[in-house]
């Protein structure tokens, strides 16, 4: 069994692709919560639905939240093998990044290291690439460090741009992508298919 986790603070489309896909997938994947910076989005709805435990974190002690440091021990404790953050906006804890080296994955909606760092999520992304004209926008996944934005780049996907006449429409197109890269990597993550080799990653 491969234990996923997915980081999600909006309305939870990649969770959903994550889902459908780890159903219907011959792999034994299992989604084992689904974690939020908040405690009502669509990501949470969308797990409670499914009968996914969910959990809400908060980087202080708060009433109704785990802190971080209880996710390390839950984690560990039922040995995840993979967290995947997909639409998460607060930035991890570096305790929290230190205690799964190149276990925490982010799917990022344009091509890094372009369009990336702080500031630089939802249509603040697709804003960016639409006014710098570029002809090419698309997904990066990729290993989360104590940087924005910066880990080691696992898997990409250009999406044509060309004849996108809004910000909204880039978005539109790279969600597309979206949907169906994350899941497939989270299947070659399950079968031991991603391999790091110095500052490289490589699908084999
Ligand atoms: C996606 O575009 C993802 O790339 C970005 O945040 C968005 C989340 O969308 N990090 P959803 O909540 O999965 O629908």
């Amino acid at each position: 069994m491969y234990k996923i986790c997915v980081f999600a603070s909006g309305r939870g489309s990649n969770l959903k692709a994550v889902w459908e896909y780890v159903n219907s997938s011959s792999l034994d994947i299992e989604i084992y919560c689904v974690v939020s910076d908040k405690t009502e989005c669509g990501a949470l709805e969308f797990a409670e639905g499914k009968g996914i435990k969910t959990v809400s974190v908060s980087g202080k002690a708060r009433n109704g939240f785990l802190t971080y440091d209880d996710l390390i021990g839950e984690f560990k404790t039922n040995k995840i093998d993979l967290i995947v953050l997909a639409g998460f906006l607060k930035k991890i804890p570096d305790n929290f990044i230190d205690a799964f080296p190149e276990r925490i994955i982010n799917i990022h909606p344009a091509l890094l290291p372009l369009f990336g760092g702080k500031g630089m999520y939802g249509m603040n992304v697709h804003k960016a690439v639409y006014n710098s004209g570029m002809k090419v926008s698309g997904v990066t996944i990729h290993f989360v460090d104590k940087i924005y934005d910066h880990g080691k780049i696992i898997a990409q996907k250009c999406v044509d741009i060309s004849n996108a006449r809004s910000p909204e429409e880039i978005a539109g197109l790279v969600l597309r992508q979206e949907h169906k890269l994350l899941p497939e990597l989270i299947g070659k993550f399950a079968e031991s298919k991603v391999k790091i080799d110095n500052s490289k990653v490589y699908i084999i």
